[in-house]
């Protein structure tokens, strides 16, 4: 399973990046906009950082906006997939930038059949939201059940890659794996929380503590 970071922030993408773990990096306008700054530059720095697809989301809502906005956004690196919401205009964005080689991820996913379209419409990668689900009183993990079946189905006819979004805790990204999804996308504080254990912690300080001890070097 691939697992790309949700955030704009440097540090993070830095410092799990360094650990060899992010295979991409998805963003949206609300992380954009947690970040302050120069948003052009945060993006372009991304790209260079990440070698792998760094999801950038347009903000127009008709579709000649979001190609015009969706091109822009390609030129800051060949790994940019351009992200369109899941609507008729983001569907026939979709299709466009798809023949045109620029790959998209359709977001906002909340439905086995809004998938089925992005994926009918070219889309490299759906963005179900499994947290917001979560937080309404639904089951989100039920959708990845039913989008991961629906792909196998016809695997000869989508290529489509299921990215678990809008995670909010390790379970989610344990059931996501045992599913079989391509990628989840993770906040900072859930790979953080995934790194831990308080039993590596407490057998670090019994090594270090037994091998004072010895009083010598290595
Ligand atoms: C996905 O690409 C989105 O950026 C993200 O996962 C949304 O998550 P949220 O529901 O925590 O905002």
């Amino acid at each position: 399973m691939k697992i790309f970071l949700d955030t704009a922030n440097l540090e993070s993408i830095r410092k799990f990046n360094d650990m060899g773990l992010l295979d991409g990096i998805t963003t949206n306008p609300s992380l954009m906009s947690k970040e302050g700054g120069n948003p052009k530059d945060i993006m372009e720095e991304i790209t260079k950082i990440i070698k792998g697809d760094v999801s950038l989301e347009v903000v127009s809502t008709e579709y000649s906006g979001m190609i015009e906005e969706g091109k822009r956004l390609r030129q800051y690196g060949k790994n940019v997939v351009v992200k369109v919401p899941m609507t008729p205009d983001g569907l026939k964005a979709c299709k466009h930038l798809t023949s045109e080689g620029i790959p998209v991820n359709v977001t906002l996913i909340f439905s086995p059949n809004q998938a089925l379209l992005a994926a009918k419409s070219g889309a490299k990668y759906v963005s179900p939201f499994i947290g917001r689900l979560d937080d309404i009183g639904k089951d989100g993990m039920n959708l990845i059940k039913d989008i991961k079946k629906i792909f196998d189905n016809y695997k000869d006819d989508f290529k489509t890659q299921i990215l678990v979004a809008s995670i909010r805790h390790p379970i989610h990204v344990i059931d996501a794996a045992k599913i079989g999804a391509h990628v989840v996308t993770l906040p900072p504080t859930v790979l953080d929380k995934m790194l831990q254990h308080p039993l590596t912690d407490i057998g670090l300080e019994n090594f270090l503590s037994d091998w004072k001890k010895l009083k010598a070097g290595i």
